[in-house]
Formats: C-alpha cells, structure tokens, sequence
C-alpha cells in the first residue's frame, strides 16, 4: 500500500506509528489497561475525541437516533453509515475506528452481509464492524473473518431487536437468559470475532463472558469490569433529554450550546456579530469588484 503523503491511500488508510489498532487494544487487555470508547459520528467531534485519547470511536446506528433524529435505531441507512463512517476516520486517523452495521445490511443474506461489510472497509475506512448478533450470526461472522474483516460480536441486549421485543430493555437477567448471552459470546469468538461488545446486563454475566472468552470485551451498562467501556457520546456529555440509566454525564454541552445559540440570537438582534471584517484591496472598487472577495476552505484553512 502506498505511503504517498496526500494521495487516497496515504495519510489515512497507512497506519500511524501511534495508531490504536487491534493490536493496541490486546497489549491494553494483557497490560490490565482499560480502553475507552465513544460513539462519534463525525469528523469535527473525531478530532476532539481523538485529542482527547479516547482509544475506539463507534460510529454506531444510534446515528439513527441523534444525528438523524429518528425514534429507532433500525432506521439508519447504509449509505449515511459508511459515509460517516468515512468521516469520523478522517478526523481521527489514529483511533481505532469501528462501524456498527445497520439493520438489514447483514441478516437477510450472507453474500451481502460480507460485501457491505467490506464497503464499511474500503470506502468507510473501518478498522472493525460491529454486528448485534447471536449463535445464529456464527456462520455470516465467520464469512467476514474469512474475507479478512474484523468484527466486533455485540451480545446481549440488542437495540436492533426492540421491535420484536416491545422495546429497548436489559438482557440476561435470568439463569436462563445470562446462559444463553455468554453461550452466544463464546460461539461468536470461536466463528472469528476479534472483539465483544456486550450490552446492558448484569455484571455477573460479564464476569461469566470473561471467563468464558479471551477476546477484548466492550460493555456498555454491563458493568465494571469489561476491558473496554463505551457510551454514546451525546449521552455522555449532556446533549439527550433522557440519556439511559447506566449512562452518567460528565458534562452540560445541551445547556451549554442552547446558552451560546441564545447569546448569537441576542448579538444578531443587537448587531454585534463581533470577529474581523474584510476591507476593499486597495485600489478596488466596489463598481469593478462587485462586493469582496470570500475563500472558503478545509478545515483549519478558513480564512
Ligand atoms: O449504536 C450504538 O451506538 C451502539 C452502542 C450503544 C454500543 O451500538
């Protein structure tokens, strides 16, 4: 692969020296170093989280949810997903960079499963795709392993499934049930998932996984002791009005952005936009020139 600087296959896809890979996440799991995640969905956000030393970022369908507004997360297209996909790895070329496969891009057919999961590769710059899975996906799991696609198992609750269900809600919380979540981690790593994800379930039940499982294991309201932890971000940083139980804030962005749209409402009213003008060039003039002249940009590169 080439390592051109500024071509397609250069910065991005070439890992950095300091990239968080796969194999980043298993020393941390060996070291007893815990890694964490974040959903992210875009490229702007990526950078800041990437700043901040968050280790995976999950562009996960809770898209569906928060970016675009949708009730349910079985409502977020394939294509926005590999777009954003694309954009969170551009914005964080060093994150490990996951891709939660939306509804319907990997259960009605196996061939298609893979193929959607390698567009996540190649035009979403994925370093791993998610599936919400059970026994049942060993055999599509092990497919995409074969292809040379990294999957992350997602067990226990799955939102996926929350119209079959009646709703979203804990999982495994009877004998009964927790066998079965750590029955469904056990086979989905040995059908060649190189990570787990497991979703609201009491921490006996992760305890239980641990044992039972030697890959890198995510929880997300599974309690403690998982290698790695995730939230959705928006839930994390006070942006939802009602962020699930197991997710606590660490900070006010939602009052906080309504506060500095308010001020802006305010400044327009009052005419005090603030920030620098342009200025004619000199010997310009407005009759020749037709007003001034603008440059729009990448990022960083405004003007
Ligand atoms: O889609 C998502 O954001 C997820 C997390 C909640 C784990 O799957």
């Amino acid at each position: 692969m080439s390592g051109v600087s500024g071509s397609y296959y250069g910065p991005v896809t070439t890992p950095k020296r300091d990239s968080v890979t796969i194999r980043t996440i298993r020393k941390m799991v060996r070291d007893g170093q815990p890694f964490a995640c974040l959903t992210c969905y875009d490229a702007t956000t990526a950078r800041w989280l990437e700043r901040a030393g968050v280790h995976v970022l999950l562009v996960g369908d809770t898209a569906a949810e928060v970016i675009l507004g949708y009730s349910r997360t079985i409502d977020m297209p394939l294509e926005i997903a590999v777009a954003l996909t694309g954009a969170v790895k551009r914005g964080a070329p060093r994150a490990l960079v996951m891709a939660d496969m939306p509804f319907m891009s990997y259960q009605a057919d196996a061939a298609e499963a893979v193929r959607n999961a390698g567009r996540f590769m190649t035009e979403g710059l994925a370093d791993v795709v998610k599936v919400e899975a059970d026994q049942s996906h060993a055999e599509v799991i092990g497919r995409m392993a074969r292809a040379g696609v990294p999957v992350c198992a997602h067990v226990g609750s799955r939102p996926q499934l929350a119209g079959l269900q009646g709703g979203y809600s804990g999982a495994g919380r009877t004998p009964k049930e927790a066998a079965k979540v750590v029955e469904d981690a056990v086979v989905l790593e040995k059908s060649g998932a190189v990570m787990l994800l497991v979703e609201a379930v009491p921490a006996e039940v992760t305890d239980e996984i641990m044992r039972a499982t030697t890959v890198p294991l995510i929880g997300i309201g599974a309690g403690p002791a998982c290698h790695g932890q995730v939230l959705v971000l928006q839930d994390l940083v006070g942006m939802t009005d009602e962020p699930p139980r197991f997710a606590e804030g660490v900070a006010k962005i939602g009052p906080a952005l309504q506060a500095a749209g308010e001020e802006w409402v305010r400044r327009v009213a009052e005419r005090r936009i603030g920030g620098a003008g342009y200025e004619m060039k000199a010997g310009g003039s407005i009759r020749a020139a037709g007003g001034g002249e603008q440059k729009r940009g990448v990022p960083g590169g405004r003007e």
